[in-house]
């Protein structure tokens, strides 16, 4: 897809990577829907792209939020053509039995159910229109998890998992999808970890990345229609131990002499 021109919507649109998207399509020249919901950080954005920018109230985990927000990127540049379902928030190290309730609950409804919300908005009109691409930021964690960090890496599976489905729906309507999978970058989050003795010394010691750069990736991603957008690749060789234990688990099968099928291709690239 050409960028020039073209509007984005970026949920989490007031944070460090939303904000380093923003930076990255504004210098493709395209316009941009801030989307956040908090409106002080959203605008504090937008106000760097002067007439291009818009913010927009949003809360990812409501679609009447959703529609509301679609109204106002309609009525001020028309159409949405990329989405990015970049909100999201983190958890606090613990055990997964004992992440409170409304914790889990939390977790899941930002970074699961909104991102769920953000394609019953906007995957319908793209599919219509036979264009457009969606975005959404899962996180290397959703390639690797680990202990004390159950929670925020099941969402963040979910979110792979969902967008790699998704890609085989929209292919055939010219609809492309990636998932960007960061690593540490600077952001509230990503620093809030830090402040709080989430994140070990030396990993922040090892510095964390500027957003922008992630947006540069997202941008090269859209143009050439990529599924996979990583950008922390110091971390191949968790997933590469991680994918070598599943694979090893692919002995015979259970039940001696069964033969099964395989149904339909490999995940779309
Ligand atoms: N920073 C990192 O190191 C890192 C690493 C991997 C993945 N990620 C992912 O990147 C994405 C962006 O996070 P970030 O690091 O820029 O953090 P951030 O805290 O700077 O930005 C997240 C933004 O989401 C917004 N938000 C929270 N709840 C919302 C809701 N219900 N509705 C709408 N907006 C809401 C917040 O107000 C904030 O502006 C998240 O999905 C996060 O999980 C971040």
């Amino acid at each position: 897809m050409n960028l020039q021109g073209k509007t984005a919507l970026i949920t989490g649109g007031g944070g460090g990577i939303g904000g380093g998207l923003a930076q990255a399509f504004a210098e493709k020249g395209m316009r941009l829907v801030l989307a956040d919901i908090d409106m002080a950080h959203a605008r504090e954005q937008a106000a760097q792209f002067g007439d291009d920018a818009i913010a927009v109230a949003l809360d990812v985990t409501s679609l009447e939020s959703w529609a509301a927000a679609k109204a106002v990127a309609r009525e001020r540049f028309g159409q949405v053509d990329v989405l990015c379902n970049n909100a999201g928030v983190s958890q606090p190290r613990a055990p997964l039995d004992q992440v409170p309730p409304d914790v889990f609950a939390r977790v899941m409804a930002i970074n699961v159910t909104g991102v769920y919300n953000g394609l019953v908005t906007f995957a319908g009109d793209m599919r219509e229109r036979r264009s457009g691409h969606i975005v959404n930021t899962s996180s290397m964690n959703g390639l690797i998890p680990f202990g004390t960090f159950a929670a925020y890496s099941g969402s963040k599976f979910a979110v792979t998992a969902m967008s790699e489905a998704l890609r085989d729906e929209l292919a055939p309507f010219g609809v492309g999808v990636s998932i960007l999978f960061p690593g540490l970058t600077r952001s509230r989050m990503s620093l809030g970890d830090a402040d709080a003795g989430f994140i070990p010394r030396e990993v922040i010691e090892a510095g964390m990345m500027e957003p922008v750069w992630l947006g540069r990736a997202v941008v090269r991603a859209i143009e050439e229609n990529n599924l996979y957008i990583v950008s922390h690749p110091e971390h191949r060789a968790h997933v590469e131990q991680r994918l070598r234990h599943v694979l090893a688990a692919f002995g015979e099968p259970a039940q001696p002499g069964y033969r099964g099928h395989t149904r339909g291709g490999p995940v779309a690239t």
